[in-house]
């Protein structure tokens, strides 16, 4: 088992293979985008399936596949079928912007892929595309339905609350009726270059917002719930929704996880800088023990919590994958 100097077991790792996105959403990216990476830099399926294998090996039970955008990287359905194999490796997610899922959903279903999460923060076509900076919700919604089509269960939908934009719980609501979905409520947080107050609402107050479409019912835990709440729903609704009060409640004692930038970084927390460079023991040829002991390394320097204050400078979500 991996255990950090804070006592925490560390079980789950997030994958980010890749920084690019065909999307700009507000809360990820800045309208000029980012520098995006050098693909020499990126690191190739057999350099991450090496690091899982280790990983696993040292006591991670669960991995996440993140980008920028995971479905753009050309591949990605056998680094997935790859995953999926792994003995040891017991829960295997991924999250998508959900536009390429018509044609992936199937594909990735049969390589293996249990869990599926897709970003969209507004149901509002016109808000869609203001957030996304040209989306198409439409798109996004084929997506979500595709996913259910192909059996991911549960097929959770990521929304980062904006005041103006997603503060009206009803569409969302209207979506778990129609779906089984379960839509996850996320704070704002404003990592890498973006605006530190882009209309923030926290969940306490969303959730009092809800309370005027209830009464609810609590829903049945689903896998993979870190640090969501447990889940509701409306009485005849197939879907729910759960917070994520990522912000307001520091569930840094909780923490599990650890995350794998695109050129192989180990970033031990979304809210420090400090950062792990794997390549020298992936280059030229990957290295187990090498890769074994940088993973101590980080699990022994993961910091115990949150520094105080707004914004985080460094990279932005889509270069560490959320
Ligand atoms: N705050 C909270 N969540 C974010 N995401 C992206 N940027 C932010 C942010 N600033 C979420 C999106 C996406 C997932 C990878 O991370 O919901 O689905
Ligand atoms: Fe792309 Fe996801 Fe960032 Fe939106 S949040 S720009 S979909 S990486």
């Amino acid at each position: 088992m991996l255990v950090d100097s804070s006592r925490r077991t560390i079980s789950h790792v997030r994958i980010s293979v890749t920084d690019r996105c065909q999307l700009r959403c507000r809360y990820c990216l800045p309208e000029e985008g980012v520098p995006l990476l050098n693909r020499r830099d990126v690191l190739s399926y057999e350099e991450i399936q090496a690091l899982v294998r280790v990983a696993v090996e040292e006591g991670i039970t669960s991995a996440r596949v993140t980008g920028g955008e995971p479905l753009l990287r050309r591949g990605i359905v056998s680094l997935v079928r790859e995953l999926a194999g792994l003995d040891g490796l017991l829960d295997l997610s991924l999250t998508t912007n959900g536009i390429l899922l018509p044609e992936m959903a199937g594909p990735l279903r049969e390589a293996g892929l249990a869990r599926i999460n897709i970003g969209l923060t507004s149901l509002d076509p016109a808000k869609y595309r203001d957030l996304t900076r040209g989306g198409d919700l439409a798109k996004a919604l084929d997506g979500v339905e595709s996913a259910v089509a192909a059996g991911f269960d549960p097929v959770k939908i990521n929304v980062v609350l904006l005041r103006g934009v997603n503060d009206d719980p009803r569409p969302f609501l209207d979506l778990t009726e129609r779906h089984p979905v379960e839509v996850r409520f996320i704070e704002y947080m404003p990592i890498g270059p973006v605006p530190s107050d882009l209309g923030f609402v926290s969940a306490a107050e969303f959730r009092g917002r809800l309370e005027a479409h209830g009464p609810f019912e609590e829903a049945a835990r689903s896998p993979g719930n870190g640090p969501a709440e447990r889940a509701l729903r409306l009485p005849s609704a197939p879907g729910s929704f759960a917070f994520i009060a990522a912000v307001s409640d520091h569930f840094c004692d909780r923490c599990n996880r650890l995350r794998l930038t695109a050129d192989g970084h180990l970033r031990l927390c979304l809210f420090h800088l400090r950062e792990i460079d794997l390549k020298p023991a992936l280059r030229p040829v990957p290295d187990r023990e090498r890769l074994r002991a940088l993973l101590h390394e980080a699990i022994a320097e993961k910091p115990a919590g949150r520094p105080e204050g707004a914004g985080i400078p460094g990279r932005g979500m889509s270069q560490i994958g959320g």
